[in-house]
């Protein structure tokens, strides 16, 4: 098809919080936590720290690996869920600190699969003009929209981010297919309010907060079963079988949900990347964090198929099939 990641970049804050630390703020201990989700730490941003700015800092990463000048950029999507203005986008202000003056910049929000949906859109545009080059950025601080005294939730999550150039190069395989979902009607399984109305005839009075809420049972038992789904999916269309997947970079939710897919697509756990014990759960940053640092480690090398899948709130989900 010829849509190629011409290369990945990620950025972690540096302030590291434990089980232990959280275990001082509510009622769990490090022993819940490391045995419930396989969490042991997780980055959260430090003063002066904004969603834009660890997207900025991955962006800058993928565009030196693609060795592309910032010029080169016609298009600039961050996917984030935790953008600290509403408006402008964290697109604008990642163009306005790179200096790409030549993109038109905007945000997407489909949750956890954020990024999948952005390299999807990102292939669209390379195909219909194949001198584009899209800056595709999965970027969350979600420590700002947690609500630190829910046990449930505040545990989980974490802040990072994580980049990808996508291009065209005549002749390559790249990016191969998606299979990408949705499904509104099971939204308040997984939910976070916008700010509270100021329009008095529609105001919330049981408004609980611009916070992730979330039934974790449910949201469990939906996960492994969208993404085992959304993969069969993708591989069928595509005519490839699971033998043929070198490497599999899911979603970092819970060690749970991801050696209960490994176990269903009878996958060795060599060939899942998995970060979550370091780093939680970053929503739209987690799997280009996790497909940079795999790059970066060398698991993935030219003509492997890798498969990437995602689950998250909306819900979202999907699988996208790259030839790399
Ligand atoms: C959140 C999750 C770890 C909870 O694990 P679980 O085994 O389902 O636990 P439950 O919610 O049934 O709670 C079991 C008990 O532990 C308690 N508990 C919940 N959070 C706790 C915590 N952080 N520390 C200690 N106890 C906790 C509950 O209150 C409950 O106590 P009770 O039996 O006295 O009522 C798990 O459901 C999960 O990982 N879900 C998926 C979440 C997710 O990945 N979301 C994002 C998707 S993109």
């Amino acid at each position: 098809m010829g849509t190629v990641i011409l290369g990945t970049g990620s950025c972690l804050p540096d302030k590291i919080v434990t089980n232990d630390d959280i275990a001082k703020i509510v009622d769990t201990s490090d022993e819940w936590i490391r045995t419930r989700t396989g969490i042991r730490t997780r980055r959260v941003c430090g003063q002066d720290e904004q969603t834009y700015n660890l997207a900025t800092r991955a962006a800058r990463r993928a565009i030196a690996a693609a060795g592309i000048g910032v010029e080169e950029i016609g298009l600039i999507v961050v996917a984030t869920i935790s953008s600290h203005t509403l408006m402008p986008s964290s697109a604008c202000l990642v163009q306005k600190e790179l200096g790409a003056t030549k993109a038109f910049a905007y945000d997407i929000n489909a949750a956890c699969s954020g990024f999948l949906f952005g390299i999807d859109l990102a292939h669209k545009y390379v195909q219909a003009d194949h001198g584009m080059k899209v800056l595709v950025v999965g970027a969350e601080n979600l420590s700002s929209r947690l609500n630190w005294s829910d046990r449930n939730t505040c545990i989980l999550f974490g802040d990072g981010a994580g980049a990808a150039v996508v291009g065209y190069r005549d002749g390559a395989s790249g990016y191969l297919g998606a299979n990408l979902r949705s499904d509104g009607s099971l939204w308040e399984l997984l939910y976070m309010y916008a700010p509270k109305s100021s329009n008095p005839d529609i105001t919330h009075e049981d408004h609980p907060g611009t916070y992730i809420i979330m039934e974790g049972k449910e949201v469990f038992k939906h996960a492994v079963k969208a993404m085992e789904d959304a993969i069969h999916g993708v591989l069928a269309r595509e005519g490839i079988g699971l033998d043929a997947v070198k490497l599999l970079v899911p979603h970092q939710a819970n060690i749970r949900i991801l050696n209960k897919l490994a176990e269903r697509l009878q996958m060795p756990a060599d060939d899942v990347v998995i970060n979550v014990s370091e780093y939680g759960n970053t929503s739209a940053a987690s799997i280009p964090i996790a497909l940079d640092e795999a790059v970066r480690a060398g698991r993935i090398q030219e003509g492997d198929v890798i498969l990437l899948c995602s689950f998250g709130g909306g819900f979202t989900w999907g699988a996208t099939l790259i030839k790399w």
